[in-house]
């Protein structure tokens, strides 16, 4: 998703003739700045939801994310977990609430988004091992996740590098925390088999969700943080950072 919201300051930028006749050009020192950055990621989660192909921007919703690895250690649980093939449908309803961006020191960079989705549905397969003190749990199966008024901010840190003469930004770190209103999960054969347990854990899983989510946030978080970099970084990598925010060198 942050690629898109990257992907439309570049549009503000003038410098993307495939956006220029959509969007409004916003300039950083324009006291509107924050303002005109709102309008334009709200309208490219509208008008690019199916990705565009010549950019190589992926289709966001449905969503595709290939793998996430996350590793769970604490207070005598231990786990791993790989998901897989996971697909996300809802991300283009996402309500655009604010746009900060904090551009006075070239190697802290920070763009924050704030957002509100009514409704996310996740699905996808799962492979997960670990141990509850010394109780082995494991399984492999799918999963799927409803949620509900899901809320927070996407925050990109960054920094800029030099390549060739010109300036661009590398993201250090691409954080999101969101507030889930409410919660449903569904995962297939979590004890290797034992349907009956599979049932309790759930049941025990849907009652207590935001137990859960709170201990595992951070985890996910991790692992969000690696993927999105990656992907970002290939994006960012490839339109020079004065494009992306135009007068930027002036504000200096
Ligand atoms: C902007 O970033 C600078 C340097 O990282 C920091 O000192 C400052 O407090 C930030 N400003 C705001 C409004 O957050
Ligand atoms: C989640 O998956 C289970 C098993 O396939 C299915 O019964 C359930 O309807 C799914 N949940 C949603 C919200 O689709
Ligand atoms: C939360 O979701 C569960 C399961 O779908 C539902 O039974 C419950 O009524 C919902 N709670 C709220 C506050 O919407």
């Amino acid at each position: 998703m942050l690629l898109f919201v990257l992907a439309t300051l570049t549009a503000s930028a003038f410098a993307a003739p495939w956006l220029k006749d959509e969007f409004e050009p916003c300039s950083a020192k324009d006291l509107e700045f924050e303002k005109c950055a709102v309008r334009n990621i709200q309208l490219a989660f509208t008008k690019f939801r199916g990705g565009v192909p010549d950019y190589e921007l992926p289709a966001f919703d449905p969503w595709f994310v290939p793998e996430i690895l996350m590793d769970y250690s604490q207070q005598g649980i231990e786990g791993h977990m790989l998901v897989k093939n996971s697909r996300a449908v809802g991300l283009s309803t996402a309500q655009i609430q604010a746009f900060r961006a904090n551009l006075t020191d070239p190697d802290n960079l920070e763009f924050q988004v704030d957002f509100y989705i009514p409704h996310v549905f996740v699905e996808g397969e799962y492979k997960a091992d670990g141990k509850i003190v010394t109780f082995p749990i494991g399984g492999k199966g799918i999963y799927n996740i409803s949620m509900d008024d899901v809320s927070g901010t996407w925050t990109i840190q960054g920094y800029l590098v030099e390549v060739n003469g010109e300036k661009y930004m590398k993201a250090r770190h691409v954080l999101m925390y969101p507030q889930v209103g409410n919660m449903s999960v569904y995962a297939s054969n979590l004890f290797t088999g034992n349907d009956e347990l599979n049932k309790v854990a759930l049941q025990f899983a849907n009652d207590y969700w935001p137990l859960f989510y709170r201990e595992l946030l951070p985890y996910a978080a991790q692992g969000w943080d690696q993927f999105m970099r990656g992907t970002l970084n290939k994006l960012l990598l490839s339109v020079p950072f004065n494009s992306l925010v135009p007068d930027y060198e002036q504000q200096l």
